[in-house]
């Protein structure tokens, strides 16, 4: 019986998420910005040597990407729909990294137009595409690190083998591209730092063993993402997490500049989804509630993201009873929760979910030609005018290369 993330409070309890439902309707998305950049600080306090770029892929927007700019946090690009949002947001381009190991020519231009420069490679395929534009960009070497234990395994399907560095680095030196540093991912939701630390250990080596090639040593390390957040109430300490990343960091040459592309970790524990019971049925001796949001909206995370939220539903009544939560489509894998013991619900009431912020309407869609939850963002720092420069000086990676060529 799934009951481990139910939690059953009063029907008082409520009255905070009806009064958003009442100003905004149902379902409902909403972001805390505060929540947000208080990740950012427990963050940059477990890896103060750390420039951060927020993985906006997890929680694309502008509100977030706001709140984490005047926290000093940079952004890490997947593709050209992300530029247009950090665009708008009004960062500047020297505070952003593209790290999509596989690109089109039309994105690269797409990112050396916005002024992006820092671009992460994998195979030599994608070296390649970079000879044309090889005095405005730097890239990063992106290394795979398998990691079975995170709850998404990254390096499955990218990242190059240890073995195939140094023909790769010939390769660019070669073509007079600049490997600028090298990066990885260990994994989503990682488990243990330890797999962060023998990542950085063995891209020290590479650092050191590689000195010598092409125009400058490299300079800058990125250690991905991958910080974890609990889904289950159970409280996790960031800094614990970090402890042998600090060590392992502590042993990079002194002029290596360390990165870190974190999303989960900022964005998860920011947004909760407020949803209501639109139907009701008893099938098979279980009372099944048919909320007004489902997988295929933003509790895809549960299919795609392999996560299962912590859920929080208001009732008085001591009884339970087995119960189901479904979604609004007409699909049968739109369960939310299958196995639970509730009290019994009435049409109307809510049902809200925690730790919603990444991964989640990130990858919601219009199936059944619903539309998308909206996301009200709050205590969200206001609208730029034009674009702002981030206030830290700390996020900006330069390129040894000059800007000659055009896209
Ligand atoms: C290239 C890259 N960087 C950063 C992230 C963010 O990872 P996480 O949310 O685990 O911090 C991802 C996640 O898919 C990624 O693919």
């Amino acid at each position: 019986m799934d009951t481990q993330r139910i939690a059953i409070s009063t029907a008082a309890a409520s009255d905070p998420y009806l009064d958003l439902v009442r100003r905004h309707g149902s379902p409902l998305l909403v972001l805390d910005c505060r929540v947000l950049a208080e990740q950012c600080r427990e963050l940059q306090t477990a890896l103060p040597e750390v420039d951060l770029y927020y993985a906006i892929k997890s929680l694309p927007h502008a509100a977030a990407i706001r709140t984490l700019q005047q926290a000093g946090v940079g952004c890490d690009l997947a593709s050209s729909g992300e530029i247009e949002l950090v665009k708008r947001a009004g960062i500047a381009p020297r505070h952003t990294i593209h790290t999509h190991p596989i690109k089109r020519d039309t994105e690269i231009r797409a990112a050396l137009r916005f002024g992006c420069t820092t671009f992460v490679v994998d195979n030599a395929d994608e070296i390649l595409k970079f000879v044309p534009y090889k005095h405005r960009v730097g890239l990063l070497l992106r290394v795979a690190f398998r990691n079975d234990d995170a709850v998404v395994d990254l390096s499955k399907k990218f990242g190059c083998d240890l073995n195939e560095v140094s023909y790769l680095m010939g390769l660019a030196e070669k073509m007079d591209l600049h490997i600028k540093g090298f990066s990885f991912h260990v994994g989503s939701q990682c488990t243990d730092g330890h797999r962060h630390a023998a990542a950085i250990e063995v891209c020290n080596g590479l650092i050191r063993a590689n000195a010598h090639r092409g125009t400058a040593p490299q300079s800058v390390l990125d250690i991905g993402g991958g910080f974890p957040v609990s889904y289950t109430r159970s409280e996790t300490s960031i800094h614990a997490f970090c402890d042998p990343i600090r060590t392992a960091l502590a042993q990079l040459p002194p002029h290596v500049q360390v990165i870190a592309e974190p999303g989960r970790f900022l964005s998860a524990p920011a947004m909760l989804a407020v949803t209501t019971v639109m139907g009701r049925a008893v099938r098979g001796g279980r009372h099944w509630y048919y909320l007004d949001e489902g997988v295929y909206g933003a509790f895809s995370g549960q299919i795609y993201d392999h996560m299962q939220y912590p859920l929080e539903v208001f009732s008085d009544r001591s009884e339970r009873y087995p119960s189901v939560l479904a979604g609004p489509t007409c699909d049968s894998i739109d369960l939310i929760a299958e196995d639970v013991r509730l009290p019994e619900l009435q049409l109307g009431d809510l049902v809200v979910a925690h730790m919603m912020g990444a991964y989640t309407a990130a990858s919601a869609s219009n199936f059944n030609s619903l539309p998308k939850t909206p996301i009200v963002a709050v205590n969200a720092p206001p609208t730029p005018h034009h674009a702002s420069p981030i206030p830290s000086k700390k996020v900006a990676i330069t390129n040894t290369a000059s800007h000659r060529s055009r896209c």
